[in-house]
């Protein structure tokens, strides 16, 4: 454990915890947030090995270690949780938050099918295979009080202008969640969503690029007088992963400041 990452809470104590897509954004934020919430063990898996060596380490590699994870290969995914429950006995928390923006507007009218088969091969293909290893790892190793939680976003409930294939995969993963969460309740193993509005990450940078204050604005009314940050999402990240939040399950957590989409103003 380095200084940066202090235990400052342990509503996560003990826990044994993998995060994909924890390289960058959300998922940095919310390994932080796990690392100082007292867990065990903190996983994080991406294809940016680099910056996610460099999260690993700062955390501390005592407490968070990297793997390299391709979420659209089920096998990478399988491979993952494999070596996470040979090296820690267990899995308790899985947050499953890899996710791609729309490459082009994907509007009605130029609808790009091969793009959308790519963006669903991480967002919602990805999602299952992350949703399914993890489930079974608990499963199988008889873990009660077990969490799942998975990225979706505001946009799933909302509809947006443009960028309908990337829409589309939110709202499959809150079908994924909504479907998970019944079938796992028996075993004792909660799923939920998170739902960010636009967050100030990597991704919205991206999206955005120079005009993004400009439209960052036109997308949300900020009820709440900012943006919201990686930070805000991971602290309901935290919350839905710890046994706080131990008789919710199949709910979507909105995380967005207040957002209310332009055309309902
Ligand atoms: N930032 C926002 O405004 C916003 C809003 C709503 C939902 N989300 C969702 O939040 C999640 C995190 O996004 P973010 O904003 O932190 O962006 P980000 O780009 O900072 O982080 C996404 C991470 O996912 C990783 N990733 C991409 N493809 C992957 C793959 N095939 N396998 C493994 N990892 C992969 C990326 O390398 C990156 O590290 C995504 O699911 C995104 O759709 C973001």
């Amino acid at each position: 454990m380095t200084d940066s990452t202090p235990i400052i809470a342990s509503k996560l104590h003990g826990k044994i915890t993998v995060i994909t897509g924890g390289a960058s954004g959300i998922g940095e934020a919310t390994a932080r947030r796990f690392a100082s919430h007292g867990a065990r063990a903190v996983v994080i898996a991406d294809v940016q090995d680099e910056k996610g060596q460099n999260v690993a380490a700062s955390i501390g590699h005592d407490r968070c270690t990297y793997v390299h994870c391709d979420v659209s290969d089920e096998d990478q995914v399988k491979a993952l949780v494999d070596s996470t429950v040979r090296k820690y006995g267990n899995l308790d928390v899985r947050f499953s938050n890899a996710g791609v923006p729309s490459a082009c507007d994907q509007t009605a009218v130029d609808f790009d099918l091969a793009a959308y088969e790519r963006l669903f091969a991480v967002n919602v293909r990805g999602m299952a295979a992350c949703v399914k290893h993890a489930a079974r790892a608990m499963v199988e190793g008889g873990v009660r009080g077990g969490s799942v939680v998975c990225t979706a976003s505001r946009l799933a409930s909302l509809g947006a202008v443009k960028g309908t294939d990337y829409t589309m995969s939110k709202h499959a993963v809150l079908g994924l969640v909504r479907c998970a969460s019944l079938q796992l309740a028996s075993c004792g193993i909660r799923v939920n969503a998170v739902s960010p509005g636009a967050t100030m990450t990597p991704m919205l940078v991206g999206v955005f690029g120079a005009n993004l204050e400009k439209g960052v604005q036109s997308m949300v009314s900020l009820k709440l007088g900012k943006v919201p940050s990686a930070e805000n999402v991971a602290d309901a990240v935290s919350f839905l992963a710890s046994d706080e939040s131990e008789f919710i399950t199949g709910h979507d957590l909105a995380v967005d400041g207040g957002y209310i989409h332009p055309q309902s103003l």
